[in-house]
């Protein structure tokens, strides 16, 4: 027999979506329980994206957890584009007036939203087991898994489905309610982490003829390199040093050197495009990676991810407020008017600068063409800089 419990909103995962939207129900006054299948010590050192748009910091600070983000974080005001052998600074604050982005690595934004979450009494349950989420089309969903071996029920008034794009909730929904938009990318990317020095104050995107390179960074003493490869590319066959000297090949430029150190860890990511529609269904509302991917060319799916669950959470606290069911209603047209922005963007850098096997002369120019367009056209650097740093919410 299933021990039963209740709260108002069921999370299924505990990465950026799951862990925001608890966080903020909690300072709005509504109950929420987090389920997470694997340990806290995992998700918390996990090696996924860095980049946090100017509104996930605004946010991440207004809930309270932005102490050690503002302490640790590298502020940018701006990144490069290098296509043969040159650099070229988009400089955001010229062009958007505002603020620029933070360098602060996902996994460190969990560390301190799980913090925060134990501090506030909150409920974060890890290496739960066979989650499965039921009811969600009546009005009393639940949510069964199992804890030691111990089967629970949770009902819940709402599921929140932020368990990712390989969780248990999206496929869940019924056959013949969602639809699918994707595309997948003929390469993929080789990330490292290395103990080197960044070689550049800000983030370097570079097009060249022997594939896309990414300098980005974690902190004084970490880089963070990737460069593109084959999407089914065997991680064994690159060596450091092999890595190393396809790195200094792609990034070259006069008078500039990239510093090697030690690659303390090393994977390869397939790129893919990914939307479903709708993103919510009777009670189950589907935010971040388990209703949208994109390629991480753009830097956005944390922070699509994040601007999900503001939406999410401003439409439960209007319902438990006032009983309307309005802005639950239009969660999903609301969120993706914004995630297709989003996608547009991280469609495009990827396009702009990887390259393509089908691709034939004609297309390199191309390429060539629109990168000294946006780096010699100011409406065109501003559109780069204003998607860049985060479009508004709405
Ligand atoms: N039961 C419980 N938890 C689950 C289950 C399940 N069946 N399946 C997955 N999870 C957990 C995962 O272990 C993970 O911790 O759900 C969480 C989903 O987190 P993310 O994949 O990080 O997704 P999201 O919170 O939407 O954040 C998206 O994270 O991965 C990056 O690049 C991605 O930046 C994007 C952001
Ligand atoms: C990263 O720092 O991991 C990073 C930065 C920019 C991207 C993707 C990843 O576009």
């Amino acid at each position: 027999m299933a021990i039963s419990l209740r709260t108002q909103v069921g999370i299924v995962g505990a990465g950026p979506a799951g862990l925001v939207l608890s966080h903020l129900l909690y300072l709005q006054g509504v109950d929420s329980v987090v389920l997470e299948n694997r340990s806290r010590e995992y998700a918390e050192q996990r090696v996924r994206a860095g980049v946090l748009e100017q509104g996930t910091v605004d946010l991440l600070t207004e809930m309270g957890v932005g102490e050690r983000m503002k302490a640790e974080g590298l502020v940018h005001y701006g990144i490069e584009l290098r296509f043969g052998g040159r650099g070229h600074r988009i400089d955001f604050q010229d062009l958007t007036g505002r603020k620029g982005i933070t360098i602060y690595a996902q996994h460190e934004v969990l560390k301190d939203l799980n913090n925060a979450r134990i501090a506030s009494g909150g409920q974060v349950l890890f290496e739960v087991e066979n989650v499965s989420v039921h009811d969600f089309d009546g009005d009393k969903p639940r949510i069964r898994y199992q804890k030691n071996g111990t089967p629970y029920e949770l009902t819940c008034d709402f599921i929140a489905a932020c368990d990712g794009f390989h969780g248990i909730c999206r496929p869940s929904v019924p056959p013949g309610i969602l639809t699918v938009y994707e595309r997948e990318y003929p390469f993929g990317w080789l990330g490292i982490l290395a103990d080197a020095p960044p070689s550049s104050e800000e983030l370097i995107y570079t097009y060249h003829d022997r594939g896309f390179a990414l300098l980005s960074m974690r902190s004084p003493h970490i880089s963070r390199l990737y460069l593109q490869c084959k999407p089914d590319a065997n991680i064994d066959l690159w060596s450091d040093d092999k890595i190393w000297q396809e790195l200094q090949i792609r990034l070259a430029s006069d008078g500039w050197t990239l510093t090697e150190g030690q690659i303390t860890q090393k994977g390869i990511t397939s790129m893919r495009s990914f939307v479903v529609e709708p993103m919510q269904y009777g009670r189950l509302f589907l935010a971040g990676d388990s209703a949208h991917i994109v390629p991480p060319t753009g830097a956005k799916g944390l922070n699509l991810a994040v601007a999900d669950v503001q939406i999410l959470a401003r439409a439960l606290k209007h319902f438990y407020s006032t009983g309307s069911r309005n802005l639950l209603d239009t969660y999903s047209e609301v969120c993706l008017r914004r995630v297709w922005k989003v996608q547009r963007f991280s469609w495009w850098m990827t396009s702009m600068l990887h390259r393509f096997p089908d691709e034939n002369p004609f297309d390199q120019r191309r390429q060539l063409a629109e990168l000294d367009y946006v780096t010699t056209s100011r409406a065109a650097a501003k559109t780069l800089a204003e998607n860049y740093v985060g479009l508004p919410l709405e």
